[in-house]
């Protein structure tokens, strides 16, 4: 029984509908602005939910839905297999997580456009028409390109960029064919190939604009498709007149995009050089190889452990070989005990170390490292010179100094942590293999550095280890 039967009418109705509404927008944009601090984000996250299911609760009252049963089904199934995906994902297939969402996320704005299409036929106005192709054209490509995403990080398929020659070629060509089909069925409404044939050819352009990009550059896709799938759900609100679904779909189509900003300034690349640049790609071997070190001084972790123990000021650097050991619980261990030692210790997080943005924030507060202790790039480099430790657990290119001078490398210009100006520095990694960017990287040839090669879990464990017994 809808609401208007047990006495509303249908304007009260409305306006209960569009005030609960515009409370839920609210929520949104007050939820997304407290996560942009470590601090409240969690809180953000939150009031995003409760706003979130406050528009989901009322859209169910509205007297357009006669039947609850099939919805219910659908509400109880997705929500067991969503809890049971968030409980059991692991913190590094986070990327792989979101990727798939996103993709869910766009097959729904594609299935509600080709509903809509199917249920209006001939009868469609232009707008409604336009609506439903441009609904299909994104939520397909959102689609399967988060589908091969998520293949990529999970290492079903190829994780170096794909590339053929005129790639770029075909896919205006399958863009532009897929605009022509809209101009025909625009003209002739019984043309319905015309639909079908752009969920064809946008499934596949997905694909296509997924398969040159490497999978380290993930995250940035990952977050563009992001975008795409907010704009297709904000292009499902048009085709369904609903207004929350119109704000949230914006709301998330522009934070995608400034989050892929964000990370593309944070690397020093443009959007451009990560969509079409095949970043990552090894032509005739290009990667540094362990043989192009020289003057290396590798230490054992009993060394590495008396020159923490004499250490007062220490910065932890930490990468993406902490998340790949899954170290956080032992970082945060050893950093205990250092503290216990006397030694203050502080956080060094560079806006994209790992894989994801956030990556060590979300690690380290996994850990209970407390928010205080994490420090900006831009907040803590001027501490390294004044720092008598600088110890890097499994990062590397996000420490490297050729991004400050060597004009021709792939980082020259992206913003790094001082780390070599630390009077003495610790890194921690298995071997001299390269990071994510595929380059040497000089800081580990420093005459103040260390290296102590190890998994970033074991080697701190055994550092841990030989502390207690200093
Ligand atoms: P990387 O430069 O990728 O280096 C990570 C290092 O971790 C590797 O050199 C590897 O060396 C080491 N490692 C791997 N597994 C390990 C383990 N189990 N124990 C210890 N060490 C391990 O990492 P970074 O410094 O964090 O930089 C991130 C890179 O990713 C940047 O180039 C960034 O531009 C790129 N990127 C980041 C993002 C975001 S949003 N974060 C998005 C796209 C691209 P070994 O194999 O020798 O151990």
């Amino acid at each position: 029984m809808s609401l208007s039967g047990a006495g509303m009418t249908n304007i009260d109705m409305n306006l209960l509908v569009d005030f609960s509404y515009l409370i839920s927008a609210c929520l949104f944009i007050v939820g997304l602005k407290l996560q942009n601090r470590v601090r409240t984000a969690r809180r953000g996250n939150f009031l995003s939910a409760f706003g979130m299911l406050l528009a989901i609760v009322v859209t169910l009252l509205l007297p357009e839905v006669v039947n609850y049963s099939v919805i219910f089904l659908m509400l109880a199934m997705g929500s067991a297999v969503g809890f049971l995906l968030a409980v059991n994902v692991r913190m590094t297939a986070m990327p792989q997580m979101v990727a798939l969402l996103n993709g869910f996320g766009g097959l729904a704005s594609a299935l509600v456009s080709s509903s809509e299409f199917l249920r209006q036929g001939t009868a469609a106005d232009t707008i409604s028409l336009v609506t439903t192709m441009l609904g299909v054209f994104v939520g397909a490509i959102t689609f399967t390109g988060s589908v091969l995403a998520y293949a990529k990080l999970e290492g079903w398929v190829e994780q170096q960029p794909v590339t053929f020659p005129l790639q770029q070629v075909l896919n205006l060509i399958l863009a532009l064919a897929c605009l022509a089909l809209g101009v025909i069925l625009t003209g002739d409404r019984n043309a319905a190939w015309a639909f079908w044939m752009i969920a064809i050819i946008s499934s596949v352009l997905g694909v296509l604009l997924v398969l040159p990009i490497g999978g380290a550059d993930m995250p940035v896709v990952i977050s563009l498709l992001n975008s795409y799938s907010g704009i297709a759900a904000a292009i499902t609100g048009f085709v369904l007149m609903n207004k929350v679904l119109i704000v949230a779909g914006a709301l998330v189509g522009a934070s995608g995009i400034i989050l892929c900003q964000i990370m593309c300034q944070a690397m020093n690349r443009s959007l451009v050089n990560v969509m079409f640049g095949g970043f990552g790609k090894v032509e005739g071997g290009t990667a540094s190889k362990d043989g192009e070190y020289t003057s290396v001084k590798s230490c054992t972790s009993d060394e590495a452990a008396l020159v923490l123990d004499g250490a007062q000021n220490i910065i932890i650097v930490p990468g993406y070989g902490l998340a790949a050991g899954r170290a956080q619980h032992s970082i945060r261990e050893l950093q205990k005990l250092l503290e216990s030692k006397g030694a203050a210790v502080k956080y060094a997080i560079h806006p994209v170390a790992g894989r994801m943005p956030g990556h060590m924030n979300i690690l380290l507060a996994e850990a209970e490292v407390p928010y205080e202790q994490l420090y900006e790039m831009n907040d803590i480099n001027p501490e390294f010179e004044q720092a008598d430790v600088a110890l890097v657990v499994g990062a590397n290119d996000v420490t490297n100094p050729v991004a400050r001078t060597e004009r021709g490398s792939p980082i020259y210009g992206m913003p790094i942590l001082d780390v070599d100006k630390a009077r003495s520095v610790i890194v921690i990694k298995r071997s001299l293999s390269p990071g994510f960017a595929g380059i040497k990287n000089p800081l580990f040839e420093k005459e103040n550095t260390m290296m102590f090669f190890a998994d970033a879990k074991a080697g701190i464990d055994s550092l841990a280890k030989e502390l207690k017994n200093l």
